[in-house]
């Protein structure tokens, strides 16, 4: 059965984290799996959600099974968190959520939903976008075509391109939009596009299903999530997938949940029992410990507030490292070259590379990301920005 199968190659993004830590070279610098890391290189645990641990081992006492749709008061905490309190009342109705295995689960989840729903589904996503995007709706068994996102000449989002590529998308396809922190460029739609988007959407008979892995990184909390409301507010349907996994630092914990809004009668139900029946299928509930974790945070109002306080300061020192890296570039004529990345958003900037110049910085300078030139700032330091600038200096 299994004879014929033969190795694959190792994924675009993390496969370099195992390349990057059997590389002994001390000046290596791992800019490849979105991660946040400290000025020392390290991914700690955020003092609120190590407080909420504590908690937790207080006062768990049990591991039962916890229900398919997630920890009680999650999904509420979650959509509390992208609608805001008012609007998610609201919404309320018409809403489905679901705790999932991390934001790539819940991505998957949405799919499989799309698929059992209208398997001839069409999903456009942006060029580029998010290494994993294409297969795992592939997985599903949708397919795919690509809108114009990312103009790299100039390090900009080309909105006018975007919506004549989505002028050819047919009634019932399914548009996949990034809701902040672009993944991979940095590079977010400009607040007034949402409007356009949204009126193309609605003229053509698409659905919205947004991608929110990076709440907060962008510009705060509420405001990485307005083009979000506005699309869930002006749309019929639509799907969001979620992850607490950089807002939260919950990486490992696979901390997600998937949002469905519906139109017909019954719409919370229908939708909570159908996605409930695919995870069942799949692996029958999520884990519990993550979304315990983000339940505490939400649910106190100082430790809530502890976490936005870590998530602010995150915030901030990538907007500083990104100012640093482009000044460090200056005395190498190559601050206009890659002078966006200071005006990026969230983890990632995309540096206008070859494939080939991205191997050479690996295979000369132990700087590791993934061949199309995605960088997380996050993985730079003060400390290592000037090798970096020195490298990247030598490509030209
Ligand atoms: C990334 O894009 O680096 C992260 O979302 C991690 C991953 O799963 O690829």
């Amino acid at each position: 059965m299994f004879a014929h199968l033969t190795p694959l190659p190792a994924d675009p993004i993390l496969g370099l984290s195992a390349l990057s830590k059997a590389d002994t070279n001390p000046k290596k610098v791992d800019l490849g799996v979105g991660v946040y890391k400290d000025d020392n290189g390290k991914t700690v645990i955020l003092g609120a959600v190590q407080a909420a641990y504590e908690h937790m081992v207080e006062t768990e006492g049990s591991k039962v099974y916890i229900p398919p749709v997630g920890w009680p008061g999650f999904t509420d905490a979650c959509q509390e968190l992208v609608f805001g309190e008012a609007m998610k009342a609201d919404l309320a109705p018409h809403m489905a959520a679901i705790q999932t295995p991390g934001g790539c689960g819940a991505l998957r989840l949405g799919f499989d939903l799309v698929h059992q729903a209208a398997p001839e589904t069409t999903v456009w996503v942006s060029n580029p976008t998010w290494a994993n995007h294409v297969p795992t709706l592939q997985a599903a068994g949708l397919s795919h075509k690509v809108y114009d996102y990312y103009d790299r000449e100039n390090s900009t989002v080309d909105v006018d391109a975007m919506l004549a590529s989505l002028e050819g998308a047919k009634a019932g396809d399914l548009v996949l939009l990034h809701a902040c922190c672009h993944n991979p460029t940095g590079a977010d739609l400009p607040a007034d596009a949402w409007g356009s988007i949204i009126e193309l959407m609605t003229k053509k008979g698409l659905v919205p299903f947004l991608d929110m892995a990076y709440q907060g990184f962008a510009a705060g909390l509420s405001e990485d999530a307005a083009g979000v409301r506005q699309v869930f507010e002006a749309m019929p349907e639509a799907v969001l997938s979620y992850s607490c996994s950089k807002n939260f630092g919950l990486y490992r914990e696979r901390t997600g949940c998937l949002m469905v809004k519906g139109s017909q009668k019954d719409a919370t139900a229908a939708l909570t029992t159908n996605l409930a029946k695919i995870a069942r299928t799949n692996y029958s509930m999520p884990p519990a410990h993550g979304a315990a974790l983000v339940t505490t945070i939400m649910q106190n109002e100082a430790l809530k507030q502890d976490w936005m306080d870590e998530l602010a300061a995150m915030r901030k020192r990538i907007n500083s490292l990104r100012a640093s890296f482009v000044n460090a570039l200056s005395p190498y004529g190559l601050d206009n070259r890659f002078g966006a990345v200071a005006g990026q958003t969230g983890m990632f900037s995309l540096l206008n590379l070859t494939p080939e110049q991205v191997q050479q910085l690996r295979a000369e300078r132990s700087i590791y990301f993934p061949d199309n030139g995605r960088i997380n700032v996050a993985g730079m330091t003060e400390a290592n920005i000037p090798y970096l600038a020195e490298s990247l200096s030598s490509l030209f």
